[in-house]
């Protein structure tokens, strides 16, 4: 009830919607409506009641609430339940034991705090709590298992297109796994799935957004920023985890459809930062790469399967996800 009375309060904008229309659009009684707007009221969300008038939203507190989250999303979309901790260990290992007993695919877990979060390679994901998003999607790819890695790229064009949406900066994807804004890692995208030999089980898609971040550790300072570093703009988060929840939902409905990434290449390259720069292709851990683990060429953009397809010597390699990792000439992207 409190997603509908919020849905219901911010399509009013400005104006007042009176407790009668509430009561008969909501169907409930008068005072189950001020027993949930009072209810509301406490967790920081500013309602104004003026008699006569009614109820009108003046502004909403920036926290990761479902109710809320789902207020943005329409009904019968792709997300089908929004599930927010205040705490968790992480948001990809909790979509697991959810996806392991059975629970359908759009479901979102988001979290304020990880006190686990899990990064790519076996490395942490700091998550400190109150700025940044963390949050994984349940999915049950109708697809074989080699074709899942292509859910990080679909993931990758639904976390841009909501950035821009929402905070009104354009980011590029750093192939495969990394949204950057400035040359700084924005996001990370982490992609785990079950499966037998044929057959996906589920996949989750797990992300962490740097939104609203001042500092940074020390120790990726460098390569690091956060939404507002870049904007000035502190970042609506719920808003912004419903945006990315909705257009994932139309990406991943392409993608599945097709079989691959065949309709969303072009839309990928525009956005792609390291294409028609020089990369260093690492087979390998980037850290203790040997110089025979290194190849140099330039990135051209991506196949219908999510390869990289780098033009190194003359001649056109695929580079598929996974196996390397991107690096610039000279740093992180360029
Ligand atoms: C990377 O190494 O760049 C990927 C980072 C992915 C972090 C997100 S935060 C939400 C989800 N839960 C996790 O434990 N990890 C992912």
């Amino acid at each position: 009830m409190k997603a509908r009375i919020l849905k219901l309060l911010q399509e009013a904008s400005d104006q007042y919607i009176s407790g009668q229309s509430l009561c008969e659009m909501l169907g409930v009684s008068r005072q189950a409506v001020w027993k949930n707007i009072g209810q509301l009221k406490e967790m920081g969300y500013e309602i104004v009641s003026v008699s006569g008038k009614g109820y009108r939203l003046v502004s909403t507190p920036d926290c990761l609430y479902a109710p809320e989250i789902q207020s943005f999303l329409p009904e019968n979309g792709f997300c089908k339940k929004v599930e927010c901790h205040v705490e968790i260990d992480s948001t990809n290992l909790r979509a697991k034991q959810l996806a392991e007993i059975g629970e359908p695919e759009g479901i979102l877990v988001v979290a304020d705090k990880q006190t686990l979060g899990r990064g790519r390679r076996g490395r942490g994901w700091i998550s400190e709590a109150g700025v940044g998003i963390y949050m994984s999607y349940i999915l049950r790819p109708s697809l074989p298992p080699a074709k899942v890695s292509g859910v990080t790229l679909v993931t990758a064009l639904a976390v841009c297109r909501a950035i821009s949406q929402v905070c009104g900066v354009q980011p590029l994807i750093k192939w495969p796994n990394d949204i950057i804004l400035e040359g700084k890692k924005v996001c990370g995208i982490l992609t785990e799935m079950s499966s037998e030999i044929q057959y996906v089980r589920y996949a989750v898609t797990g992300i962490g957004i740097n939104a609203n971040q001042t500092k940074f550790a020390q120790d990726i300072r460098e390569s690091a920023t956060s939404i507002y570093q870049q904007t000035g703009k502190r970042v609506p988060r719920a808003k912004l985890v419903a945006a990315f929840a909705k257009s994932f939902g139309e990406y991943y409905e392409i993608f599945e459809h097709d079989g691959d990434l065949r309709s969303l290449v072009d839309e990928y390259d525009r956005i792609l930062a390291n294409r028609d720069k020089e990369v260093l292709v690492y087979h390998g851990m980037v850290e203790d790469a040997k110089p025979e683990d290194i190849a140099r060429g330039v990135a051209r953009g991506i196949n219908k399967d999510g390869s990289l397809l780098v033009e190194i010597d003359g001649t056109l390699q695929v580079i598929r996800s996974g196996e390397v990792s991107i690096r610039g000439v000279n740093g992180y992207v360029e």
